[in-house]
């Protein structure tokens, strides 16, 4: 007998976001519902090409533990609504103040500050509503999931990296410093979607652990990669100003310990991911491939 066919990891991405967008759109209001300026912004971003990394990593969690697509579905779209949010308020002139996002003009500049600010929020509520209609076991409740991504996303978290990341400007911080940032704003988002994802698929105990520990390794790996691309690629290719962190004076791994040297780090984390991998025996090919796939990107 031959070996299997290699893993497909292009057509599996692409089939699972157009499933990803299907749902989204029928999680969301129309744009044309009252009052239609929020509803089109809310759109606007959440439809404007982002690579739809956090529902892939749900979705393959759940296929890891055994789960199925459709019932991870609305925690797939809870935490591209909150990544979406984070990413209109990050762009906000008060915050990294960007003109560019997923190729397009940033949602304030489209739509203005004001709108932009709300068009945020909504998607951050938008999210609860969206992952209270998901299923729960009695291994999962429905208090377990929201617990989850409010705590994700929340002030000791994604937001207290947020926090950390514009008081960071101009100053030089420590790798641990750095550190804190990136498991913070990032990390904390990705290692929930795959805890999300596992628990769609009422996952053991141990399958829990294992998910954790390789989303906190490639969610730490995918913002050293981003701080990466920032000065590697160009704008056209991102899809969002290149070179921003340099002129923001960012705290970034390049800054700290130059780009090679980053590149190692990116490296060992995708690794300890992979290792994270073990206990499901082969069976985690999605997010394995996935892992690989965040290390080598591009965009
Ligand atoms: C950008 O995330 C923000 C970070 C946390 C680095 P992505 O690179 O996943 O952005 P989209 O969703 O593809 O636009
Ligand atoms: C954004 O980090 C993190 C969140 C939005 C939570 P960055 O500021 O580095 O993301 P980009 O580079 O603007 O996408
Ligand atoms: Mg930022
Ligand atoms: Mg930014
Ligand atoms: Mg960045």
């Amino acid at each position: 007998m031959s070996k299997s066919a290699p893993f497909d990891l292009s057509a599996w991405v692409k089939s699972r976001s157009h499933a990803v967008d299907r749902a989204l759109d029928g999680f969301l209001p129309k744009g044309t519902a009252r009052p239609a300026t929020i509803h089109q912004a809310m759109r606007y971003s959440l439809f404007a090409g982002g690579k739809r990394m956090r529902p892939a990593l749900v979705l393959a969690a759940a296929e890891a533990c055994g789960g199925n697509d459709s019932e991870a579905m609305p925690l797939a779209c809870a935490v591209e609504c909150i990544h979406t949010y984070s990413l209109i308020h990050d762009d906000l002139p008060a915050m990294d103040n960007d003109d560019f996002r997923r190729g397009k003009p940033t949602n304030h500049k489209v739509y203005g500050e004001g709108i932009a600010v709300l068009a945020g929020d909504a998607l951050l509520t938008q999210a609860f509503e969206i992952a209270a209609q998901a299923r729960s076991w009695k291994r999962y409740t429905h208090q377990d999931l929201i617990l989850e991504l409010a705590k994700a996303s929340g002030s000791l978290q994604l937001i207290a990296g947020q926090v950390a990341d514009l008081e960071g400007e101009g100053k030089d911080l420590s790798v641990a410093q750095l550190r804190y940032i990136h498991e913070r704003k990032t990390s904390a988002l990705l290692c929930c979607s795959v805890r999300l994802g596992g628990m769609s698929a009422n996952c053991t105990p141990a399958q829990l652990q294992a998910l954790t520990d390789f989303g906190y390794h490639v969610g730490l790996a995918f913002q050293v990669i981003d701080d990466i691309l920032d000065v590697t690629q160009s704008t056209e290719t991102l899809g969002k100003t290149a070179g921003k962190d340099v002129t923001a004076q960012k705290a970034t791994y390049p800054r700290l310990v130059g780009l090679e040297k980053s590149k190692k780090i990116a490296a060992q984390l995708t690794g300890k991911a992979f290792a994270a991998l073990k206990p499901f025996r082969g069976r985690a090919v999605a997010l394995e491939a996935l892992a690989k796939y965040l290390l080598d990107r591009d965009r």
